[in-house]
């Protein structure tokens, strides 16, 4: 096997684990959603709601996301150093290791065992496990960056890298803990440090997984998929450095009206607002890309997922950045309206880059077409129409919800009991599991379409 056989065929390892991923997840999230309207499915504590929901969003983060970027990085970095993969036994036994280490994830998770840090929630020996991945991930990038035979970086190499290094700094800062057995920690933080540090860690979390690898996928794929160069490379660099600055000090928008210390949460919010900018300085540029050719959104069926992606991202870069203000969060804060932005940016903004690039590298490294257009524009739509009934219905339910708790009578009780509130969401609810079922029904057919791509070509005599 030649070395550009080798690093194809981890990629597309990375791809198939990735998605299989990704449907197991999203069966759990869609039996958390089902238990919410019937609780009776709450049939054993194994399939207790508080244990699927962190099997569903680890499963989601680690399994799904991260298996999308190590298949993408793999891929761009060995396209844009014009360069082998170095280390490609190293990546084949990371996959092996990142398949295992997931489904000894999802077991812990099953069985209860949770340090109850929200995206931090696997125990020491699996946090060990996932930052051998990390360092065997940094190691392929970084040795493939030093010897590069391209020696201008393009802005996409510039995330990874930021990738790299902010999710190795803030997972093993947050996750210092002492174990008392092999299955128990304690975290060395305590009290309002705790809650800072690990909101410090979950919004650069969000950062580094769910936002700076995906715009490196974005700026790669998008002019490769179009054909047209991108917009301006300075406005995607300056973009791209004011973006890594603001992010590390927005962690604290999550504990607003909280006792942290006000000036801890007045720098978060002032930094949220700054966020707008840089981020919405990548949304024009895919915008200005595609400046004069409109038209490849409908001619190219890959084209509109990567702008109805970024278009999503543009929003979620807004109302993120509102919902720091004080205002609104003491109205917003624990209700459905946050799921609901979460949602935005996983099934709108996340799976719509991951899926259309999936698509294009398989169709590249198989030397064949997509097998089906018709079946990847079924599972656009499928999953556009899922995602916007499941996020609209939590964003209004979030709303009713934070005015039942907020409304008071004349004399100062409360009108309305928290079962009231409860009560209240079930119809919401239940267009939620509606979007997910049809989101989730535009999975399985881009999972059989991207099955059917990646096939290997029979050969010939
Ligand atoms: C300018 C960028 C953004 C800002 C300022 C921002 C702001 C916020 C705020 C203030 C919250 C906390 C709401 C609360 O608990 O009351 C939040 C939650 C969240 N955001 Fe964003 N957001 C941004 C972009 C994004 C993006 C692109 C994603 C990608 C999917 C995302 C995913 C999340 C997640 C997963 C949570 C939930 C965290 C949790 O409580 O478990 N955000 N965001
Ligand atoms: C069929 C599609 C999906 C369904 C039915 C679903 C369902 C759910 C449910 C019921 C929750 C718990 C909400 C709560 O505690 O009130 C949740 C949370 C979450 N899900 Fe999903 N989900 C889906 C897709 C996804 C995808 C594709 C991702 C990531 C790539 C994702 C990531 C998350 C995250 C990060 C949270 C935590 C949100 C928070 O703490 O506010 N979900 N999901």
């Amino acid at each position: 096997m030649g070395d550009g056989e080798r690093g194809s065929s981890i990629v597309m390892g990375f791809v198939l684990s990735s998605v299989f991923w990704l449907v197991v997840g999203l069966v759990v999230g869609l039996w958390v959603a089902a238990e919410m309207i019937f609780p009776a499915l709450n049939l054993t504590p194994w399939l207790a709601f508080g244990r699927l929901r962190v099997v569903h969003t680890n499963g989601l983060v680690f399994g799904f996301t991260i298996g999308g970027i190590f298949a993408c990085s793999y891929y761009m970095v060995e396209k844009l150093t014009r360069t082998p993969l170095a280390f490609p036994g190293l990546a084949r036994v990371q996959l092996w290791l990142f398949n295992a280490a997931i489904a000894l994830a999802a077991l812990s998770l099953f069985a209860g065992m949770n340090t109850s840090k929200e995206y931090a929630e696997l125990e020491w020996p699996l946090d060990i496990v996932v930052v051998i991945l990390w360092v065997m991930f940094a190691a392929i990038v970084m040795g493939t960056l030093l010897k590069r035979r391209e020696k201008q970086m393009y802005v996409s190499l510039w995330f990874l890298i930021a990738c790299v290094v902010t999710v190795a700094v803030v997972y093993i800062l947050n996750n210092l803990a002492a174990p008392v057995s092999l299955t128990k920690s304690y975290s060395v933080y305590s009290g309002v440090n705790d809650a800072n540090v690990q909101w410090w860690f979950g919004h650069n979390a969000v950062a580094s997984v769910f936002t700076f690898p995906i715009l490196a996928m974005f700026y790669y794929f998008l002019p490769k998929t179009t054909g047209l160069p991108i917009y301006s490379h300075r406005l995607s660099i300056v973009a791209f450095w004011s973006l890594v600055f603001g992010y590390l000090w927005t962690g604290a928008h999550h504990l607003m009206l909280t006792p942290v210390p006000e000036w801890i949460q007045t720098t978060a919010l002032a930094f949220s607002i700054f966020l707008i900018a840089p981020s919405w300085g990548s949304v024009v540029n895919g915008y200005y890309t595609m400046n004069g050719h409109w038209d490849r959104m409908k001619s190219n069926y890959l084209a509109k997922f990567f702008i109805l992606g970024i278009t999503f991202y543009g929003l979620q870069t807004i109302q993120g950045p509102t919902q720091a203000l004080r205002t609104l969060t003491g109205y917003l804060h624990y209700t459905e309206y946050i799921p609901g932005h979460v949602h935005m940016g996983t099934m709108g903004w996340v799976t719509m880059i991951i899926c259309a690039s999936m698509y294009f590298m398989a169709a590249k490294i198989r030397g064949r077409e997509v097998h089906s257009v018709k079946l990847a524009n079924v599972n656009f739509w499928l999953i556009l129409v899922g995602q916007l009934l499941f996020t609209a219905a939590l964003w209004v339910a979030g709303i009713v919800q934070g005015a039942m708790w907020k409304a008071v009578n004349p004399d100062g009780s409360l009108a309305y009991s928290f079962l009231d509130g409860v009560a209240a969401m079930y119809p919401f609810w239940a267009v939620r599991l509606a979007g997910g079922l049809l989101y989730f029904a535009g999975i399985l057919v881009f999972a059989y379409n991207l099955y059917m791509t990646s096939r290997p070509a029979p050969r010939t005599a």
